[in-house]
């Protein structure tokens, strides 16, 4: 992660950043650069459909807002494009002629691929980026891709998101769709597990809180101890709390004969459809 003043893109602190669109990812993204001091509130300029999300913003973080889209466009180094996919094409449509060759265009939209991308935005460097929600506590994976390799855009693009998180540089579209389906659509699979932990601990009599707390602090403890296991696999951490024949063993050939490896697989590749039926609807 960056520490204050050693950006390796040195005219970072004098570049404005917008961002079209005002939902929860562009809170996240806001949250972590404006705390992290990555860039001053007064660099950020927001612009939303509606206005309700812009004055909550404004009120927060003291960031700059625009009525209008194209005043993002046209005030701003780098634009992040905030929308969902499916609002993309409108969104663009009256601010489509308005980029320029040097402005670095940032799409956050899920399976919005860079062919259908470079249709729409009239010019400007492209990159795709996918954060996930942890980026909130500083806790993310934000996978990003430049349409073309440029050190510049790169460089640039660290130092802006390095504070929320683990920021990976992929270099074909299929491993950002693997990133968002495994770390972003992630999150929220690894939520659906914890809430059948949950459940089961309460069903147990435990309170609510209680059970909540027990599967946090497990899923919390597992990641941490992985974290903090340099060079030992995930497989020898699970082997040193399965004892042959004992308890988690037998959890765990009940989840193998489950084939919990295939529901999951299943899963990520229904999510993967899922993006490319959303990028066959968006061309
Ligand atoms: N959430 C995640 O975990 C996650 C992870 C990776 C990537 N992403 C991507 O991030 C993008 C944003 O997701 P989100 O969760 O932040 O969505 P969101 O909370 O629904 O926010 C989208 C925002 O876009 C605004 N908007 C829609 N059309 C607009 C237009 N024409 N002009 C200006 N603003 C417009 C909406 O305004 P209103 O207030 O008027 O509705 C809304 O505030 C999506 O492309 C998503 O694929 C999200």
């Amino acid at each position: 992660m960056n520490q204050m003043n050693s950006f390796k893109n040195p005219l970072l602190k004098s570049m404005k950043i917008g961002f079209v669109g005002a939902g929860h990812m562009t809170q996240a993204l806001v949250k972590g650069m404006v705390q992290s001091k990555a860039v001053r509130p007064e660099q950020i300029i927001i612009s939303n459909r509606t206005p309700g999300k812009l004055i909550k913003l404004q009120e927060t973080f003291g960031v700059q807002t625009r009525a209008q889209n194209e005043q993002v466009v046209e005030e701003c180094d780098v634009v992040i494009l905030a929308m969902k996919p499916q609002d993309l094409p409108a969104a663009i449509e009256s601010i489509a002629g308005a980029f320029n060759e040097h402005q670095i265009v940032i799409s956050l939209a899920a399976g919005i691929t860079f062919s259908i991308l470079e249709k729409q935005v009239s010019d400007g460097r492209l990159v795709r980026l996918m954060p996930n929600t942890p980026s909130l506590i500083s806790r993310g994976i934000l996978g990003f891709m430049c349409q073309e390799s440029d050190d510049y855009v790169s460089s640039t693009m660290e130092d802006l998101f390095s504070s929320l998180g683990v920021v990976v540089e992929v270099d074909l579209e299929e491993k950002l769709d693997a990133l968002m389906i495994s770390c972003s659509s992630g999150t929220g699979f690894v939520f659906e597990m914890m809430m059948y932990w949950q459940d089961w601990i309460a069903e147990r009599g435990f309170t609510d809180e209680e059970a909540r707390l027990m599967t946090i602090e497990t899923f919390l403890g597992a990641s941490m101890l992985a974290a903090q296991s340099d060079g030992i696999e995930i497989e020898e951490l699970q082997s040193r709390v399965t004892s042959k024949k004992g308890v988690t063993a037998a959890g765990l050939s009940s989840m193998r004969e489950l084939e919990m490896e295939r529901v999951l697989r299943l899963s990520f590749e229904k999510a993967n459809m899922r993006a490319q039926e959303i990028s066959r609807s968006t061309k």
